[in-house]
């Protein structure tokens, strides 16, 4: 049986003990780091950029997963490989060419992955899925933390669940948006591999809320 594996989004992190709170997740035996880049463009926020992975990668060998809500991120894969990302998360719909963009990341010696928002169907990655080592579903509509788990969300999941069952393909599915203690349960059963959580996770006391979310899956 698969476990699924907890992947916090330092997004709701309180940046002013970034560290400490990384070190908290670590001791709680977490392996991913949701790194969420807004460039104000394809999203309406802006969070915040290559320094902080950079200072970030000197402190932890946590696997980084960078979910880049950017328009043409083609133009920053190299700068992002240099940061220590080890996946980059590219959308769907803020790239001309897709394919290329997730070429250019493996050429750059990382993990690639696809997002596609809420209003994006699954069917449009046909094509894609033989390149990416993960795909990323939105649950919520990108640009902020603490919004409300989209339930569409799940269909989508169990949709991709059955293409790799009935394929050769082997890539990962990671849920992202909404997560939470009441709905964690539910979402590991439809054939997730990776939940972000932001505010669940960095909401009050952190190796509590990790517990508690992890006793769901
Ligand atoms: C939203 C981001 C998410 C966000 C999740 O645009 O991609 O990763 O940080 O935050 P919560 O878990 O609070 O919905
Ligand atoms: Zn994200």
């Amino acid at each position: 049986e698969k476990i699924s594996k907890l992947a916090p989004s330092i997004l709701s992190a309180d940046f002013c003990k970034l560290g400490e709170q990384i070190h908290e997740l670590e001791e709680c035996d977490i392996e991913l780091l949701h790194i969420d880049i807004m460039d104000g463009e394809f999203v309406p926020s802006i969070s915040f950029g290559m320094p902080v992975i950079k200072s970030i990668r000197k402190i932890t060998d946590m696997f980084f997963d960078v979910h880049l809500m950017v328009n043409e991120p083609v133009r920053y894969v190299e700068d992002f490989a240099k940061c220590g990302a080890d996946l980059l998360t590219v959308h769907y719909e803020a790239c001309k060419d897709v394919r290329a963009t997730l070429e250019k990341i493996k050429e750059a010696g990382m993990k690639c992955s696809v997002a596609i928002s809420p209003d994006t169907e699954v069917s449009k990655l046909e094509g894609l899925l033989d390149i990416v080592d993960v795909v990323l579903v939105m649950s919520v509509y990108p640009g902020f933390g603490g919004q409300k788990f989209i339930r569409d969300s799940l269909e989508k999941v169990r949709k991709l669940d059955n293409i790799r069952k009935e394929s050769k393909f082997d890539f990962l599915i990671e849920i992202d948006g909404g997560v939470n203690i009441e709905n964690a349960k539910e979402i590991a059963e439809n054939g997730v591999d990776w939940i972000v959580a932001g505010t669940a996770v960095f909401g009050g006391d952190i190796k509590e809320n990790i517990r508690k979310l992890k006793g769901e899956f």
